[in-house]
């Protein structure tokens, strides 16, 4: 069962990311040209893409994999270049229309199997490893800890996200976001303390065979994120 905020907030990203911004975001994730601004942001992405495939082992083959809030599918296609069986899941039915026009032939021996749909749908199954990239920046503190706990009992590995940093330049961006008149607003990045997730983390029980790996941080002029690996077991 999800909470009520996490499905409102859900079906507003729904709406942003399959209509209002669907556009920006089909170009901001290819090779076309984009402004000086998003330049940096896609620099940024492409950096965090690589920490997080990073995280994984090299052989992911026989693998399986979620790419939980997949939007264009980059990162899917990366693991299963790899060899990973990855389901690559988003609630945008225009971006998992756009990943599989996209995908191609897979080189090697791994797959991707696109889904629109809730990353948390238990019918998704078991998986050796969840990447959440940018996927989980939107939710609220309590509400990114209850998916982490449904997403971890369904991980024999690990899952590794990020989540937006607190830092006092992002809430002053956040701030100034709130000028923009409504309608062209994204919806909001919620900021949170590594030290705070951990905490909340700490409190649920499906986390409790998971520890706080490692962390590393990607700012790149207006991309600002932090990656989070949880992984099962004692070091
Ligand atoms: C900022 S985009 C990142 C997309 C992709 N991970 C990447 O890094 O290119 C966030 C994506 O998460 C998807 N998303 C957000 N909440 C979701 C949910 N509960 N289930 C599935 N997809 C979700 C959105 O539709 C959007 O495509």
């Amino acid at each position: 069962m999800t909470s009520p905020t996490y499905a409102a907030r859900r079906g507003q990203l729904e709406t942003y990311f399959d209509r209002t911004a669907a556009d920006a975001w089909a170009r901001l994730t290819s090779d076309a040209p984009v402004s000086r601004i998003r330049a940096t942001v896609r620099a940024g992405r492409d950096a965090m893409r690589g920490t997080l495939l990073s995280w994984l082992p090299e052989d992911l083959s026989g693998a399986r994999i979620l790419d939980a809030g997949c939007g264009t599918g980059a990162l899917a296609v990366e693991a299963a270049r790899r060899g990973a069986e990855v389901v690559a899941i988003d609630v945008s039915p225009t971006l998992i229309g756009l990943a599989r026009e996209r995908i191609g032939p897979v080189a090697g021996r791994g797959s991707v199997a696109f889904r629109v749909g809730d990353m948390l749908d238990p019918d998704l199954g078991r998986f050796d490893h969840i990447v959440a990239m940018d996927s989980l920046i939107h939710y609220a503190g309590p509400d990114i800890a209850r998916a982490l706990a449904a997403l971890g009992s369904r991980t024999s590995g690990s899952i590794v996200f990020t989540v937006a940093p607190r830092t006092a330049l992002l809430t002053l961006m956040h701030a100034a976001g709130k000028l923009f008149p409504k309608a062209d607003r994204a919806p909001a990045i919620v900021p949170i303390t590594t030290r705070g997730l951990a905490r909340r983390i700490a409190r649920e029980p499906d986390l409790a065979p998971f520890r706080l790996a490692r962390t590393h941080r990607i700012n790149s002029g207006f991309y600002l994120s932090n990656a989070i690996e949880l992984k099962r077991g004692r070091p």
